[in-house]
């Protein structure tokens, strides 16, 4: 069995990266593991703090050693832990790898803190993602300023002293639907910089969904008002990993959207429609499709098992 350390590194070399898509239930779940699957692709299966909640430890586990079951080469990842005790948590459930973020805290605190989940995981052979820099999300209602983006120089001493095995940078990606109000670019020359002091780190995009009109329309289109949605574009996603060493490429709401935009066409369509399998299933097979198609066309890991 190939180790997600071994993908990883594979991935450096090799240039293709590992989706990290997030579950929230069993259908997005099994959209996710079906597309792997159907491409032969290894991929990070991945849950917040709050999906954790909301499924339950138990749920959580058991999905997971399901789709493990269903197709070895996952990877089951805390995203977004906020203390080193969810990190323990997940690590002593027996999580593969954990995020530690602590992106909003005074630099020598990040250090610190992530030094420590380090410090617990790597005994246990559990791999850690850190943050360095802060990703926008859509509470964040302010442009993102020049601060808010990785300093290159920070990020060597970062990675340096804490021991992460992955980093998160913060290059013009943000979370949620709603990324763009001007222009779409990324700020590849960060990365650049990034990558001319830490060469052989691998680098992690958060908030890269796609948002495409296609999905937005369909969502709009029976009922939703998701006006004026905007993702990342497809190309610059794709120069991310043909060109750098992005290896982890983070994606929520492309799923919540293929499963809602279904769900709400079916119930739409079909005014008595009660039956849960109808619609749930309907959006499963939509998260299955658009999880194809981005490990065809954007992470290239397809046949990499
Ligand atoms: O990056 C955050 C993910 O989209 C998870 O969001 O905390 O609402 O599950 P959540
Ligand atoms: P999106 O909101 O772009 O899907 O990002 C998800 C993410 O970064 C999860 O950590
Ligand atoms: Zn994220």
């Amino acid at each position: 069995m190939v180790s997600l350390k071994e993908y990883i590194e594979r991935a450096v070399n090799e240039k293709f990266a590992l989706g990290a898509m997030n579950f929230n239930n069993m259908e997005s779940l099994q959209g996710i593991v079906e597309a792997c699957k159907d491409e032969r692709s290894p991929a990070i299966i991945s849950v917040s703090e709050g999906a954790l909640a909301y499924m339950g430890d138990e749920y959580t586990l058991a999905l997971a050693a399901a789709a493990k079951k269903v197709h070895p080469q996952l990877f089951l990842h805390l995203d977004h832990g906020k203390s080193l005790e969810i990190c323990k948590k997940a690590i002593n459930m027996g999580f593969d790898s954990v995020m530690i973020d602590n992106s909003a805290l005074p630099f020598e605190e990040n250090i610190k803190l992530t030094a420590e989940v380090c410090k617990a995981a790597h005994n246990k052979g559990v791999l850690v993602e850190g943050e360095l820099g802060q990703i926008k999300g859509i509470e964040d209602n302010v442009e993102a300023a020049e601060h808010h983006y990785t300093d290159p120089e920070k990020a060597k001493i970062f990675v340096e002293r804490t021991n992460v095995d992955m980093l998160a940078v913060a290059i013009g990606t943000s979370h949620g639907a709603y990324k763009y109000s001007g222009e779409k670019t990324l700020r590849f020359d960060i990365l650049e910089k990034i990558e001319a002091l830490l060469p052989k780190t691998p680098l992690v995009l958060h908030g890269a969904s796609n948002v495409c009109d296609e999905l937005v329309a369909d969502f709009n289109r029976y009922g939703g008002e998701l006006i004026e949605a905007s993702g990342i574009p497809e190309e610059l996603l794709q120069k991310a990993v043909r060109e750098h060493n992005v290896v982890k490429i983070n994606t929520d709401t492309d799923i919540r959207l293929a499963m809602t935009a279904e769900t709400r066409r079916v119930l739409s369509e079909n005014k008595n429609e009660f039956d849960l399998r109808k619609f749930l299933g309907a959006g499963r097979e939509r998260v299955r499709s658009i999880i194809s198609e981005k490990i065809r066309n954007i992470f290239y890991s397809n046949n990499k098992i």
